[in-house]
């Protein structure tokens, strides 16, 4: 089982509600929101009231991926504006289980996010206080980007850990996933699938989320 989690980054934001309104109807239950604040990354997005206004017009599940510094002080900020998950990056946090805990006590799924480059050892003593992982296809900051082919045997390796260690944690993928390659990231294990241009970049974001489930689905 897979879930798609269209990237609002790639959506038309002047028809943001219809964008919306499109991937629902497209079997998505997930809306992923790409926080950036232009340090952490080297781009800058949306933040809280975009947040609380998403919140008030779907019931989709809204997933924060918050790209930014100091993560601890904004986390809870975003479960009390309306998201269900908040993830953030295992780089940028020296304080991370305390941060996933805040997550979790104000009522929210608390999730590490991890680049590229960052070995998944760095996940190993937090991830008992993790609903999910977020693992990096790409280095974040941009939507559009080519999928990192070396995540995918992270992808695997990551799977095995959580199995091993009897752990609920989702795996979440994000980066470079369209209907060329979710079929092997669904194989390799990951539950819930980002994408921002594989879902918007046809212009029709109910066909991009179909096409999507269909593509995914030989191996579910
Ligand atoms: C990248 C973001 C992604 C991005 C994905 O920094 O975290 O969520 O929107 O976009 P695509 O699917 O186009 O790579
Ligand atoms: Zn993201």
């Amino acid at each position: 089982m897979f879930e798609i989690a269209p990237s609002i980054l790639s959506a038309d934001f002047t028809r943001l509600a219809e964008e919306i309104r499109a991937v629902e109807a497209g079997g998505a239950k997930i809306l992923h929101v790409d926080v950036m604040d232009g340090r952490f990354v080297p781009n800058i997005t949306i933040g809280l009231p975009v947040v609380k206004s998403i919140r008030k017009f779907t019931d989709l599940t809204i997933d924060t991926h918050l790209m930014i510094v100091e993560p601890s002080r904004y986390a809870t900020e975003f479960v009390k504006a309306g998201a269900n998950m908040v993830s953030v990056h295992v780089e940028i946090d020296p304080h991370l289980q305390r941060t996933l805990t805040a997550i979790r006590e104000a009522g929210g799924q608390a999730g590490i996010a991890i680049n590229p480059a960052t070995p998944l050892v760095s996940l190993e003593e937090a991830l008992p206080f993790a609903d999910f992982v977020l693992l990096m296809s790409v280095n974040p900051g941009f939507g559009g980007q080519k999928f990192i082919t070396t995540a995918l045997d992270k992808l695997r390796r990551l799977r095995r850990t959580i199995d091993e260690r009897g752990l609920n944690t989702k795996i979440e993928i994000d980066g470079g996933i369209d209907a060329t390659n979710i079929e092997k990231i669904v194989e390799a294990g990951a539950e819930i699938i980002v994408s921002g241009t594989g879902v918007f970049g046809k212009g029709n974001g109910a066909e991009g989320v179909k096409e999507l489930i269909d593509a995914g689905t030989v191996w579910a």
